[in-house]
């Protein structure tokens, strides 16, 4: 039976919907079963061994129903096979190093998750789309948000490869079904790349 897998994803503005949708595709073409859905939507992670979990930061952190998927889940998360990405730089001129505190700070707080990969991808930014607050923080003169025109900083190739280094790894605790997973016995693959 083919080891099925849940992509989960929290998004407000559907730019880390579409991550998850291309990733839960490429780990289909890699022959798993995939289910992708919105995090606010699982009552249960029972059916997945393993778990790809993605949500944007917002103001420098998760968004609510994410820290509640990972709150509400975290003993089952801690005996699965788990990958995490965020979507968060927008700003052209910002280099992933500089934003990536941001997650690294996340995973610290969440220590027990213990990722085998996770990934800080590039996000969508479109003050057009903007709702409530953050329609109103946007405006703020102090804002960097304030003048910064719409963009589109997601590397499909970048996702696309790091979906094939997350395959490659389930395939490879796939076949060994009796060992732990790997995030609790030491990553298969180096947790940051
Ligand atoms: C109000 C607002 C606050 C944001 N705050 C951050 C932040 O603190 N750090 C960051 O890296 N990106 C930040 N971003 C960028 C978002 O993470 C990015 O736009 C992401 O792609 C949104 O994903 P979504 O469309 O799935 O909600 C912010 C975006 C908005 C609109």
């Amino acid at each position: 039976m083919k080891a099925r897998i849940l992509v989960a994803y929290a998004s407000h503005y559907g730019a880390t919907r579409e991550i998850a949708e291309f990733l839960a595709a490429k780990l289909r073409e890699s022959g798993f079963e995939v289910d992708c859905s919105a995090m606010r939507e699982l009552r249960t992670i029972d059916d997945y061994r393993g778990v790809v979990l993605g949500a944007p930061f917002y103001y420098g952190r998760w968004p609510r129903s994410a820290r509640r998927f990972l709150n509400r889940f975290g003993p089952a998360l801690a005996q699965r096979d788990v990958a995490v990405f965020a979507t968060g730089r927008i700003e052209p001129t910002r280099t992933e190093s500089e934003v990536r505190p941001q997650l690294d700070a996340l995973l610290d707080r969440y220590g027990w998750l213990r990722p085998f990969a996770s990934a800080l991808f590039g996000g969508r930014w479109d003050p057009a789309a903007l709702r409530g607050v953050d329609r109103w923080m946007r405006k703020l003169p102090g804002s960097p948000l304030h003048v910064l025109p719409a963009t589109d900083l997601r590397d499909w190739d970048e996702i696309g490869a790091w979906a094939t280094h997350v395959a490659a790894a389930l395939h490879a605790a796939a076949a060994q079904p009796n060992s732990p997973p790997p995030n609790r016995s030491g990553p298969l693959v180096p947790a940051r790349r």
